[in-house]
């Protein structure tokens, strides 16, 4: 039985068109999703829309539209951006679905049967842009003398009758947690951040609603709806089946493997949820990882200033893998990052043209011409043959554990090293030379440079599915050995197979058209 990975992206709030950090959240996912597949597990990879709140609900006002009309619109701009950034998700769930509305209620009655819930009523600040209370000590003073949230979000007052979870009980058992569990938050300095947060002390949380409607209703009290974080974070509990436990999908995938969130939204992930769920006698996620933000040459992303970068036009400007290659390349993940488009070019050029998209296209138009256009029969290996054959072999040994801790930079880092290898071999062996001195020597090279492209290609074929597939269509690697369990000499290329005209991979761009 294949390994079970479930993998999630936030829910996205759709009071807004998609941007590049909500490209950004999906892409990385869908690399992991896809080099597990590669790697054998049954992969169960999630993504979808937020579409309740008060933030929604404000949002279809301005729109002029009722809210249901509103999150259809704007929940489809989320699938289109899915598509065009050719991500590979099981399924796309949105919280007005009758799934997760049983769901939500389903895990709300269990709270209330445990003693976990309970009515009060709620004074204080809320931001509705982050849909998130806020304590007096938190706030800052705004120019005009407005109260501002840590995250710059304006806070209204609220006064109104509510229920609580009591998370002021589970600090100790959530410290108990992350102490027994040291990969469940990621990177190191998010999960320091989240135990300082705990270890300050934990107040019980407003669960519920009474001055808007657009929600689902709580159990039994329908003039209150669920707070919009228990009614989202819930969707990831929905989409594998609960509330049934015992279904197949809830048996395989819970708990989840990976929930991806960037940086602003770690706390509901990581305190908030586990809570809840711990709560309700449901297991907490293995693992939660935080990314940081992209800004735009310099500045905040923001609609105010204009600056939003919009996926679609990216791609349209540098084409799809150049976009999800840079994406995670670029930036250590885990950090903050600054797009620009000149170091876009400057990647594009040094590291696909020059590096990956020259080794293939010369290495394999030497096949073409001087192979009769079919994988050469090598001789026995020399040593600097098997110093670049067995990393290449060794590539997805030395991603996995890269990726495991969502390196995607490092994965990347390894698999330049073998291009690098690769393009100073050709230099060296000069295959073109070996033609007129010694064509079985030169086969030998070819070969050699082929197995190592076919690696290649593998190798990047999460990052790049599109480009990849074209480079292992030209070694005519055929699409049951595009796994990595063919990784390895079973998969490896046959002598005498016919392979197709080369063509080539990775345009150079001109700067001028920037
Ligand atoms: N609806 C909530 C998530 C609920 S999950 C149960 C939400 N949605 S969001 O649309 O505002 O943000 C979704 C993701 O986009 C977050 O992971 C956020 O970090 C990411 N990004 C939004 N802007 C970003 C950048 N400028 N850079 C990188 N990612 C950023 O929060």
């Amino acid at each position: 039985m294949a390994q079970p990975y479930y993998i999630t992206t936030p829910i996205y709030y759709v009071n807004d068109a998609p941007h590049i950090g909500h490209a950004y959240t999906t892409l990385a996912c869908d690399v992991l999703a896809r080099f597990k597949r590669m790697d054998g597990y049954r992969v169960h990879f999630l993504t979808g829309t937020d579409e309740h709140g008060q933030k929604v609900e404000k949002a279809a006002e301005v729109a002029g539209v009722d809210p249901q009309t509103f999150v259809d619109r704007v929940s489809q701009n989320f699938r289109d951006l899915a598509e065009k950034m050719n991500f590979s998700h099981d399924d796309f769930i949105r919280t007005t679905e009758e799934r997760h509305t049983k769901a939500c209620q389903a895990l709300w009655s269990k709270l209330v049967e445990t003693g976990d819930i309970y009515l009060g009523a709620y004074a204080g600040w809320y931001a509705v842009r982050d849909e998130a209370f806020y304590t007096v000590g938190e706030l800052t003073d705004g120019p005009n003398g407005e109260k501002l949230a840590p995250t710059g979000a304006p806070v209204e007052w609220v006064e109104e009758p509510s229920y609580f979870f009591r998370l002021s009980a589970w600090g100790d058992r959530l410290l108990g947690y992350y102490d027994a569990n040291p990969d469940c938050i990621g990177p190191a300095s998010r999960r320091n951040e989240v135990m300082s947060f705990v270890k300050g002390g934990l107040q019980d949380l407003s669960v519920s609603r009474t001055s808007f409607k657009w929600g689902v209703p709580v159990p039994n009290d329908p003039d209150h709806i669920m707070y919009v974080w228990l009614d989202a974070l819930t969707n990831y509990a929905t989409a594998v089946g609960f509330p049934d436990m015992e279904s197949d999908d809830f048996t395989t995938f819970w708990p989840c493997n990976l929930h991806m969130v960037g940086k602003d939204i770690v706390r509901f992930h990581a305190v908030y949820w586990p809570a809840f769920l711990m709560a309700a006698g449901i297991a907490p996620p293995t693992r939660v990882y935080a990314h940081g933000w992209w800004t735009n040459e310099g500045q905040k992303i923001s609609k105010s200033l204009g600056n939003v970068i919009k996926p679609d036009d990216l791609v349209e400007q540098y084409g799809l893998d150049q976009v999800r290659f840079f994406l995670l390349r670029e930036v250590p993940f885990g950090n903050d990052g600054d797009f620009a488009h000149a170091s876009m070019i400057s990647r594009m050029n040094h590291e696909l043209a020059n590096d990956y998209g020259n080794l293939v296209q010369r290495s394999l138009s030497m096949v073409s011409k001087n192979c009769s256009g079919a994988v050469p029969e090598p001789g026995a290996f020399t040593d600097e043959d098997r110093a670049l054959l067995e990393p290449a072999e060794r590539l997805v040994e030395t991603m996995r554990p890269l990726m495991d801790r969502q390196a995607f930079h490092e994965a990347l880092e390894a698999i330049w090293v073998v291009i690098r290898a690769a393009n100073g071999y050709v230099d060296h062996q000069a295959p073109w030379a070996l033609r007129k001195t010694d064509e079985p020597r030169m086969r030998t090279v070819l070969y050699v440079l082929a197995e190592t492209i076919r690696h290649l290609g593998l190798a990047t074929l999460p990052f790049m599915p599109e480009t990849s597939d074209k480079i292992l269509d030209q070694l005519a690697v055929p699409v049951e050995n595009r796994s990595f369990a063919s990784a390895g000499k079973c998969g490896a290329l046959q002598p005498g197979t016919a392979l197709p005209k080369p063509q080539g991979v990775f345009p150079r761009f001109v700067e001028e058209a920037a």
